[in-house]
């Protein structure tokens, strides 16, 4: 993806010393870095490598274990319908039908303008609601297609 962006390299260095630095604390400073720029960025990775003292091996490990973590830019929506057994039930294949259509991307794909990114998540634990998305940190339940065609309108109007 062409959209390179600058990185905040006081930014990085001052999560980095939040937490003195401290290989152990790799997952958290990967997660607070992921917080800023929805994804780490490969600039990032030789910063942690010198600074922390970690294994460029494990930076990568990290980040495809942990789905919360991605090295690939993604948008600064990040949209995740819930395909639990209990959402699947209730309807998860339409919604996340209707968000491939609307936003004109696959599943694991973002947005040309990184506006959003579409994943399929794991049960996200309020089932009674299904089905369920979340955007970023808040969750949106008991949707229809026009329901969450109305939430991702919500966040194009804020955008705009
Ligand atoms: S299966 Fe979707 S929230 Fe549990």
């Amino acid at each position: 993806m062409e959209n390179r962006l600058e990185i905040d390299r006081e930014k990085i260095d001052s999560i980095i010393r939040t937490y003195d630095a401290n290989p152990e604390a790799l997952l958290m400073t990967m997660q607070d870095i992921s917080d800023i720029y929805n994804y780490v960025p490969p600039e990032v990775i030789p910063i942690l490598i010198e600074k922390l003292g970690v294994k460029e091996s494990l930076v990568y490990s990290v980040a495809t274990f942990y789905k919360t973590i991605s090295l690939e830019p993604r948008g600064k929506h990040v949209v995740s319908v819930c395909t639990g057994t209990a959402c699947h039930v209730r309807g998860a294949e339409k919604i996340m039908d209707a968000l491939k259509e609307k936003l004109d991307i696959e599943e694991g794909q973002s947005t040309d303008d990184l506006l959003f990114t579409l994943e399929a998540v794991r049960c996200v634990g309020c089932c009674a609601s299904g089905p369920v998305i979340t955007v970023n940190k808040e969750t949106h339940g008991g949707l229809d297609r026009s329901g969450v065609l109305k939430i991702i309108d919500g966040y194009e109007q804020n955008a705009s």
